[in-house]
């Protein structure tokens, strides 16, 4: 991974509570955040007492090495939120200069704990679909705006794979958004969950409060 391929942004713990459904008895969980590259939702977690580590390849980077990155690309993507806005429901977040200001504090909240959440190993480098964990070390995996997000940037065998490793690695798995960039259902939804199936695999959609790209409504839950 290089940085410059790397277009950090990142969601603050609030919409990760409702992008997931999670309670205040599931926040308590032993939780693990992969592909949380730079969202608040470990800072703030663990600010309350949580119990939470992140994982994202994005974290074989430094503090000034991603914060450099986001001021780099922040203005390009704001563009690029502004050209597509009809994509987007413009309700919780009321305007393109709500969200950056919304997804700055985020990325902010983040880089201030960074250094101090990595050396306490809060903050893992490492890669679907091969994860640096044991069996059932988490009881909650939760993968936001990476998996079926980007499903024509990342493979269906990469998505199989990453699917039972998250399975692996957590005793229940929750992924958002189901649809893709360019708004359509993913096509490796369905294999997904075939495959989880024959896995013995319990997976159900739940339609979640959280809509910001419009037609993001559900999660896909798995629970081994
Ligand atoms: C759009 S960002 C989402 C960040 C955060 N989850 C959120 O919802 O705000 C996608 C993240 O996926 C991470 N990513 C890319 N490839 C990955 C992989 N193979 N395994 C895990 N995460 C990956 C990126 O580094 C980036 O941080």
């Amino acid at each position: 991974m290089e940085l410059n391929d790397i277009v950090p942004w990142g969601r603050s713990f609030l919409e990760y509570k409702e992008i997931f459904s999670l309670t205040d008895s599931e926040l308590k969980k032993k939780i693990l955040g992969c592909g949380d590259g730079p969202a608040c939702f470990n800072a703030e977690l663990t600010a309350s007492g949580g119990n939470v580590v992140s994982v994202d390849p994005v974290y074989q980077f430094n503090e000034a090495q991603i914060r450099s990155r986001i001021d780099a690309v922040y203005p390009q993507v704001m563009a690029q939120v502004s050209q597509n806005a009809a994509d987007f429901v413009w309700q919780s977040i009321a305007s393109v200069a709500e969200l950056g200001k919304v997804r700055m504090q985020a990325m902010s909240l983040f880089l201030n704990d960074y250094t101090e959440g990595k050396a306490a190993q809060r903050y893992v480098e490492g890669a679907l679909p091969e994860l640096p964990f044991a069996d059932a070390e988490f009881d909650l995996a939760l993968c936001s705006h990476y998996l079926f997000l980007y499903s024509d940037h990342v493979s269906q065998e990469n998505h199989l794979l990453s699917l039972l490793e998250l399975c692996r690695v957590a005793k229940e798995v929750r992924i958002y958004p189901l649809i893709t960039l360019s708004g359509d259902v993913s096509k490796h939804l369905d294999p997904v969950i075939s495959l989880l199936k024959k896995n013995n695999v319990k997976v159900s959609l739940q339609t979640v409060q959280y809509q910001f790209q419009k037609g993001a409504t559900q999660m896909l839950v798995a629970r081994v």
